[in-house]
């Protein structure tokens, strides 16, 4: 408009001596003036989407939200299940990366997957590469001096301590959910035990100081120097912990287990074996009294028992890097699981280690759910037989969904409940609070979803609805019933802490399960 009228007044009246050019100023300024009457009506017709769509994205938050607590409430926690955890504690510092690395240190020149880490450039290298793939890892660092000095400087930054170790705080996690009957097996010193419930037994040796493991966070999109930048939040653990990498707590916590008998023996923690100096045999033959114990205590012959009498038992995965290490925990460990807890990045790595003996270290961090679904399907398929039939559960966890896939009749209850109330706990710890505001959640699971790449299955395509948020559907996978159930993740976007997040989420996936 403004240029119109200006058009005009460029024209003064009376002045009709060139015809030809007052013709096209008039033809220019009707263009204009079309131009701008389009730009208008898509203006508002944006605006007007705009509107109609910003309830809906609201209403379908609150509707998702809302379904997903009336599924969780109606499945009852089995409270008298009796639980045994391990392996190992320590205290953790969750120390902003901000504060320790970034402001601190230049980036390195090059970023590089140390399995440990010997001096200070090695430590940034490895950091470097796990914070420029937005990759969680755990680190042992194999020099006391360095390991002191991190400690020191971590120690004038704004951290929280806490008990850590994925024994604990699946404990913790379950205590919570109301289960009474709890035997953790870790060592750890009178004032670490006060961060815990006293509800819960320990089984292992008092120390007199704890270890120290450094959890270095960092937000999305978190940058250094603009030379690396971390696609999503997550964090990079170091320590250099003598105790929980040989199971310190094993032999009281094994005696212990054999009056205990537990309904569930959740396996974790064996990660941080990783990077442990000495020979491997010595790790090794920590996790042969493992194989030991459960061969003589949790293995059963098929005839005549009902699934109740039996002890299940879950192994939670973690961030391997060291292929000695994973290839001893599968052949010593995973041919006794019934259950498996992994995340996104975890995933692929079991998957690659079972089929092709190697590692991947890094995957994509935001995978679809058809992509999950069939490594999930081929890692149901390859531990059937390596169990001879034992597997009954996979769950996996991502930022954006939860997949649990179960076996018919195998005695796993409530997979769709044990998914809604996984996709809750992710949001609520990261969130840092127990109640949910849809107005901190925002969903980024697709609207539909294939339920498979491959040609193996039926491919089907499931629409997202927020009345029903979790979709499970049966199908066939190794010549066995399958149930499969997928729930959409309330992200939060006010994240206060991802540390731990895997630990709480399978743990509240198992409790409705048991
Ligand atoms: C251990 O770390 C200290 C402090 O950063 C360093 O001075 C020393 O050279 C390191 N030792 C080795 C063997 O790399
Ligand atoms: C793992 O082994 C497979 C098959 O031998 C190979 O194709 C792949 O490149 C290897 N991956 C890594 C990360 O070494
Ligand atoms: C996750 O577990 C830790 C340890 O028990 C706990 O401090 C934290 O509050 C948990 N998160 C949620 C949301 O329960």
């Amino acid at each position: 408009m403004t240029c119109e009228s200006k058009l005009e007044k460029d024209t003064p009246p009376g002045k009709t001596s060139r015809p030809e050019l007052d013709d096209q100023s008039k033809r220019l300024s009707s263009t204009v003036l079309a131009i701008l009457l389009s730009i208008l009506v898509l203006a508002a017709a944006y605006y007007i989407q705009y509107i109609r769509s910003y309830k809906p994205i609201e209403k379908r938050l609150e509707d998702t939200l809302n379904s997903l607590l009336k599924i969780e409430r109606d499945a009852q926690v089995n409270v008298d299940a009796k639980i045994a955890i391990g392996y190992g504690a320590c205290l953790d510092y969750i120390v902003p990366s901000r504060c320790l690395i970034l402001n601190k240190r230049n980036p390195p020149t090059k970023a590089y997957h140390h399995v440990s880490v010997d001096d200070d450039n090695e430590l940034l290298e490895v950091f470097a590469y796990y914070f420029n793939h937005g990759a969680a890892a755990e680190r042992y660092i194999n020099n006391k001096t360095l390991f002191g000095e991190l400690v020191s400087i971590s120690e004038t930054c704004d951290i929280t301590r806490t008990v850590g170790g994925n024994a604990p705080i699946m404990a913790s996690r379950l205590i919570k959910e109301g289960i009474k009957n709890i035997l953790l097996g870790a060592q750890m010193s009178p004032k670490l035990r006060k961060y815990l419930d006293s509800d819960i037994t320990i089984a292992g040796p008092q120390t007199e100081t704890d270890d120290v493991h450094l959890l270095i966070e960092y937000p999305t999109g978190e940058n250094w120097l603009d030379i690396y930048s971390a696609p999503r939040a997550n964090r990079f653990i170091v320590h250099n912990d003598d105790n929980n990498p040989l199971l310190k707590s094993l032999e009281i916590f094994h005696r212990q287990m054999t009056v205990f008998k537990p309904d569930l023996f959740i396996i974790g923690g064996l990660q941080m074996m990783e990077g442990y100096p000495g020979n491997g045999e010595k790790k090794r033959s920590r996790l042969e009294k493992v194989n030991q114990f459960i061969k003589e205590n949790f293995v059963y012959d098929n005839h005549g028992d009902d699934h109740g009498k039996k002890t299940k038992i879950h192994f939670e995965m973690a961030s391997y890097s060291d292929e000695a290490i994973l290839r001893d925990i599968i052949e010593l460990i995973l041919p006794y699981v019934d259950s498996l807890g992994m995340n996104e990045q975890e995933l692929p790595n079991l998957y690659q280690m079972l089929t092709y003996g190697n590692l991947t270290l890094v995957s994509d961090p935001y995978p679809r759910v058809a992509m999950v679904l069939d490594q999930m399907r081929d890692i149901y398929e390859a531990m059937n037989s390596y169990t001879s039939g034992r597997i009954s559960r996979i769950h996996v966890h991502t930022l954006a969904f939860q997949a649990i896939l179960t076996q018919a009749n195998s005695g796993w209850k409530h997979t769709a409940a044990a998914a809604a109330k996984a996709a809750l706990t992710s949001h609520r710890h990261t969130c840092g609070s127990h109640e949910i505001d849809a107005a901190k959640a925002r969903l980024i699971m697709d609207e539909s979803f294939s339920t498979t790449r491959s040609s193996k299955q039926k491919i089907k395509r499931i629409l997202f609805n927020s009345n029903v948020p979790v979709a499970c559907w049966s199908e066939t996978i190794a010549g066995q019933q399958i149930q499969i159930c997928v729930a959409p993740v309330l992200v939060c976007t006010s994240v206060l802490q991802t540390g731990g997040g895997g630990d709480n989420v399978s743990a509240a996936g198992l409790v409705l399960q048991i």
